[in-house]
């Protein structure tokens, strides 16, 4: 990708660029499970302060580092210090270790989609349904290897741009749907409302210490943050951008598309459930178990429900090219090997490592790693130890070793940073402070060294 570097056209190129690698299931899957298991409204709450704070001086340091060093992660980490080349790698390896999984997600994105158009609507409403399809062996590991196959001939045949315009026509249909079917669930179903209050009041009952470790690892997850895909995108972008202002905006855009995943999924699962805690608490299957209920009930909801999941499928394909792209792009500086041979792979690489993880679902679901199942595992590992320690490596760099200025003086190439000495102050103190707590708590609790 260096030998190529190009630029992005234009300030809405570049926002609409990291705003598609931004969005995706992270947004639609991941927030709205999360939201409902770590306590509702003060997730939220959690979330979106991490979010204006942490996760916004975050994003303007990696963007900041890849324009100013016009590299990708790894040479750019070495650029800033020689001694810290190895956060670069940690960040490169992040998405490898991500898209398996990611895309075992996006191959039930499938399944749901086509039993939409094979007219299953009222059998994927059935509370057994979701269950017996990951827990079956083989379709869930065809609907996985169809997804990560089509993200690999995106890549292979390079028209990544096709694939981001049809994206970004999708987008916007995406949230106005995602509107719609909250408003509809809200206005129609008993018992919704409990769950619009469950989802909005934040409620210190709920609060602990999981609360914020799991809004954190979010950000990062979310916002593509800690993996090298900011300091990409940075790299290409042109001078008289405003790197503030743009971070700003795809920052509120990804929070809004999460915060409206989460009014569209809560609530129904209140509706559905009458309240039951358990239900709250479903894991990785929320969205897949909860929103064929809502569409079965609506008129014209296999029309509706297709819908929706075709245009989640566009979201976490853009999100799924952007993480081949990092680590085929990786390979390729590294090894020096061609584009086609790293493509495979990485491609050969992402389906054993899939194949685990859907395997975890159904033929090994006694196996179970730091008490997780496979997919959980992979998802711990990644969001919340690499990223915290490529995250809090980033800090010390820019806050001690380069000094913020450094950041500051890139990001005030295209006029004044309003927010210098926010971004001062959490990249100095408050981030790496707070990244550090939290990386040693969830590694404690995952060791089962505390319980918290
Ligand atoms: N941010 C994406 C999401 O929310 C996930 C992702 C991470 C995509 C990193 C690309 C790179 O789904």
């Amino acid at each position: 990708m260096d030998s190529k570097r190009s630029t992005f056209t234009g300030k809405i190129g570049f926002v609409l660029a990291a705003a598609g690698s931004a969005v995706g299931l992270g947004n639609i899957w991941r927030f709205p499970y999360l939201a409902a298991k770590y306590g509702g409204g003060i997730f939220l709450l959690v979330y979106i302060i991490l979010a204006v704070t942490f996760g916004f001086s975050l994003m303007i340091a990696e963007i900041a580092i890849g324009r100013k060093t016009g590299l990708s992660a790894v040479e750019a980490y070495k650029k800033l210090d020689r001694r810290f080349a190895f956060v670069g790698y940690i960040s490169a390896f992040i998405p490898a270790i991500i898209l398996p999984y990611y895309s075992v997600i996006g191959g039930w994105v499938m399944k749901y989609m086509f039993g939409f158009v094979a007219g299953e609507k009222t059998a994927m409403a059935a509370d057994s349904y979701f269950g017996s399809f990951i827990g079956g062996v083989g379709e869930p590991l065809l609907w996985f290897a169809l997804f990560i196959g089509i993200t690999a001939v995106i890549v292979l045949m390079g028209v990544e741009k096709g694939i981001e315009k049809v994206s970004k026509v999708m987008m916007p249909i995406l949230v106005i749907l995602i509107l719609f079917i909250s408003i509809y669930t809200i206005v129609t179903m008993d018992g919704a409302w409990e769950g619009v209050v469950y989802y909005i009041k934040p409620d210190l009952a709920h609060f602990s210490v999981k609360t914020i470790l799991a809004a954190m690892g979010q950000l990062f997850y979310s916002m593509s943050l800690a993996m090298g895909i900011m300091i990409t995108f940075g790299s290409y972008m042109k001078k008289d951008i405003s790197i503030e202002a743009s971070t700003r905006q795809i920052e509120v855009f990804d929070t809004i598309v999460a915060f409206l995943a989460g009014l569209m999924i809560i609530p129904a699962v209140f509706a559905f459930s009458g309240g039951d805690p358990n239900a709250l608490n479903k894991g990785a299957g929320l969205m897949f178990a909860t929103l064929p209920k809502v569409f079965d009930v609506m008129a014209g909801g296999s029309f509706i429900g297709f819908a929706f999941f075709i245009m989640v499928f566009f979201a976490a394909l853009t999100s799924s090219i952007s993480l081949m792209e990092t680590v085929v792009s990786v390979l390729q500086d590294k090894t020096s090997i061609s584009r086609k041979k790293a493509c495979i792979a990485v491609l050969v690489f992402s389906l054993l490592l899939g194949a685990v993880s859907s395997l975890g679902y159904s033929a090994w679901d006694s196996v179970k790693l730091l008490g997780l199942q496979f997919l959980d595992f992979f998802d711990f590992v990644s969001n919340s130890v690499m990223m915290p320690v490529a995250a809090f490596f980033t800090c010390l760099i820019i806050g001690y070793i380069v000094k913020p200025r450094w950041a500051i003086d890139e990001v005030e190439t295209s006029g004044k940073f309003k927010s210098a000495g926010l971004f001062t102050f959490m990249i100095k103190y408050i981030a790496p402070v707070c990244i550090l707590l939290i990386l040693i708590s969830s590694v404690l609790d995952a060791l089962g060294i505390v319980k918290l």
